[in-house]
């Protein structure tokens, strides 16, 4: 079986002193395993988390283990767009500059008829618009403080998931005149976050802000509470799931890691980047730092200005 990507040595002891980053839903997963890195490595670091008690407990836990670490927990709920803003507001007032946005909550195969607080449909309102607006508000500091780096954790079921094509319909982003359907819906979240770093990259052209997008690996971690209930994955199926690829969530941070801090990023400004993944073609599912979607969806310019649009005009309209 494959081996994930890893990260360096050197690059994970990189020294991040005076820099700031937010991790969007730090307190569990990817999040919380990526947050603590940085952190370790110097940074100051933001969990941004709808649950502020669990951030607080991901604080102490991170404290315990690295005595000199600075981070703190804002809160942000990516369903409700007043608490994005709030939060933003927030964080400028609290800090000068932002060196790092690390896009990462999300939510997978949500029911039928979730909403968000402005009536988004869930997945695409929590995954993608939220923090289209969160980024969009955090653009000027991002540019202040450059070089700077956004990183929108995706998947590689923007491409296929359990058999749904990613795709974007943009005149019904919330499956008000289809038959919805939990994975269509992820998959179209998790294209729009690769989208919306393609649309960034256009838009931050010579700014030294480089966006892009990661599939952080198949991971054990809490995203499939909507899918199955996680005493299954984590103790029942663990050893079948480990055979399959599930890999653990230090392995699922690399790629956002490596997002965040390789000097190389920076030639790469819109590209998306792999750890091992399940492609519609055998070919992609070693992954790569960077490597070409296999999804023809993710090469649709005209889709990369229409979804920016149709994002700014959603976003702009709950005000
Ligand atoms: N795990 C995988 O196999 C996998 C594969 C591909 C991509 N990804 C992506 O990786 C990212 C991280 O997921 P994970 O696997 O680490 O799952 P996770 O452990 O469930 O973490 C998701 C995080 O997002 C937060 N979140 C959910 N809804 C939110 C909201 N409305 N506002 C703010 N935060 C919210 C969760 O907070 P609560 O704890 O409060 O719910 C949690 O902190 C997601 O974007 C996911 O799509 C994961």
């Amino acid at each position: 079986m494959a081996k994930p990507h890893m990260c360096s040595p050197d690059l994970l002891a990189r020294d991040l002193s005076g820099k700031t980053i937010i991790v969007t839903g730090a307190n569990s997963g990817i999040g919380f395993v990526t947050a603590k890195q940085l952190a370790s490595q110097g940074a100051h670091v933001v969990l941004a988390c709808r649950r502020t008690g669990e951030g607080d407990k991901r604080v102490a836990e991170i404290k315990s283990e690295h005595a000199n670490a600075s981070c703190e927990v804002m809160k942000l709920d990516l369903g409700d767009l007043d608490s994005v803003r709030a939060f933003a507001a927030a964080f400028q007032e609290r800090h000068p500059s932002l060196h790092g946005l690390i896009n990462n909550a999300g939510v997978m195969n949500t029911s039928k008829g979730m909403r968000t607080k402005q009536g988004f449909e869930m997945q695409i309102g929590v995954n993608h618009l939220g923090h289209f607006l969160l980024t969009d508000l955090l653009l000027e500091a991002l540019k202040r403080s450059a070089p700077a780096r956004i990183v929108n954790v995706s998947s590689c079921y923007h491409d296929k998931a359990v058999g749904r094509e990613g795709k974007i319909v943009i005149d019904d982003l919330h499956f008000e005149s289809r038959k919805y359907d939990g994975w269509e819906a992820y998959a179209q979240s998790k294209l729009a976050n690769v989208l919306h770093a393609k649309g960034l990259a256009k838009r931050l052209e010579g700014t030294s802000v480089i966006a892009v997008s990661v599939h952080p690996g198949w991971v054990r971690t809490d995203l499939a509470k909507h899918t199955m209930p996680l005493f299954v994955q984590n103790f029942v199926m663990r050893p079948v799931l480990k055979v399959m690829g599930m890999i653990e969530p230090w392995e699922g941070a690399q790629t956002s890691l490596y997002a965040m801090l390789a000097d190389d990023v920076a030639e790469h400004a819109g590209e998306y980047y792999s750890q091992l993944g399940m492609y519609r073609v055998k070919s992609a599912a070693k992954g790569g730092w960077p490597m070409k979607s296999p999804n023809p969806n993710a090469h649709d310019d005209a889709m990369v200005d229409k979804l920016w649009e149709q994002s700014a005009a959603l976003v702009s309209a709950s005000q």
